[in-house]
């Protein structure tokens, strides 16, 4: 067994160089007879592979035992080590996890649904035909056997009043699809939280005090909220609501475009037909319904001016929280 590399080399000039053994012997093949010749020529490369390869196993074998000596020498224990990268929650997670929070402090109950929905549950029976023109606000992606991936998490509502019999206060994260062009303020994915609640005497008053509830423990105790006339196919009546920017608090500055208020969310009664759809019966049960973009709380909340910095995955942005 060879000791270091330099006798491995030595041994491997001394056989397999150019003037080495191996090639000695090869020379002595056109003094040989004829017949002998091929048979000889065989067995020397023959012999030839094998010795080359016993000294690159030599070689190898070496070089592992020189590395574990060497491993072995300079461990120094006063080293300080490599700290491992630990990650934490991403931002859009902690704002909607303080959302979730207050909702559970309301008594409802948190559900999740499936990122791919049918026409059924996302559009029909939330009252929206195929004709409708509020398809075109929420143009999507379409997958080849006709399911789609959800424009609203609203596609969850009749999917959990069909479940439950009334009383019930449900909460429902979940990441949404749209075909947008995308900007700083719009993302083909954003991730929203629905709210809904039904039960009998459900009246507009209670859906003001959950949402001031909410949003106040979310934005802060001095909110303001302002309830303008909407429309949205599955409420009645509705309500888009604005909340005073929590950086200003309402006096206008850079975030909210110096008008004191930020859109942050879609509201109202929920329509009869959406009730009768799942088998509610509207003469007796009433409930409301709304919906938020977390993602977009979450840059008001933290001050974020690019909602694709969410999901470019650049750990500068990701670290700062
Ligand atoms: N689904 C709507 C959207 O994603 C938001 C919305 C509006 C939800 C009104 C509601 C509502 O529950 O009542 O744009």
């Amino acid at each position: 067994m060879a000791k270091s590399s330099r006798e491995i080399e030595n041994l491997r000039l001394k056989y397999l160089g150019r003037k080495g053994e191996i090639n000695k012997l090869m020379e002595t093949l056109p003094t040989l007879p004829k017949e002998e010749r091929s048979a000889l020529g065989k067995q020397i490369n023959e012999l030839k592979v094998i010795l080359a390869r016993a000294l690159d196993e030599q070689q190898s074998s070496l070089r592992k035992s020189e590395l574990l000596k060497s491993e072995k020498e300079s461990l120094d224990v006063t080293v300080p080590g490599i700290r491992p990268q630990i990650g934490h929650i991403h931002p859009v997670t902690q704002a909607t996890t303080e959302i979730l929070e207050a909702f559970t402090e309301l008594g409802y109950e948190i559900i999740e649904g499936p990122d791919v929905e049918n026409d059924h549950y996302n559009f029909e029976v939330l009252n929206i035909p195929k004709t409708h023109p509020a398809r075109d606000l929420q143009d999507t992606f379409w997958l080849t056997n006709g399911l789609l991936p959800r424009t609203h998490t609203s596609a969850m509502q009749v999917r959990v009043m069909e479940q439950r019999k009334p009383p019930f206060k449900i909460a429902v994260p979940g990441w949404v699809y749209r075909q947008e062009r995308e900007d700083a303020t719009h993302a083909s994915s954003f991730h929203q939280v629905e709210g809904f609640a039904v039960g009998e005497h459900i009246s507009f008053a209670h859906l003001k005090g959950t949402l001031f509830t909410l949003l106040r423990k979310v934005l802060g105790d001095e909110t303001k909220l302002k309830f303008r006339a909407s429309y949205f196919p599955y409420v009645e009546p509705c309500a888009e609501v604005s909340a005073t920017c929590p950086h200003c608090k309402g006096r206008g500055c850079d975030i909210c475009k110096q008008s004191g208020w930020i859109e942050i969310l879609g509201s109202g009664m929920i329509h009869p037909v959406v009730l009768k759809n799942a088998g509610i019966d509207p003469k007796k049960y009433s409930g409301f319904a709304f919906a938020f973009g977390s993602t977009r709380l979450a840059m008001l909340k933290y001050k974020i001016n690019d909602i694709r910095l969410f999901t470019g995955g650049d750990l500068r942005f990701l670290e700062q929280f």
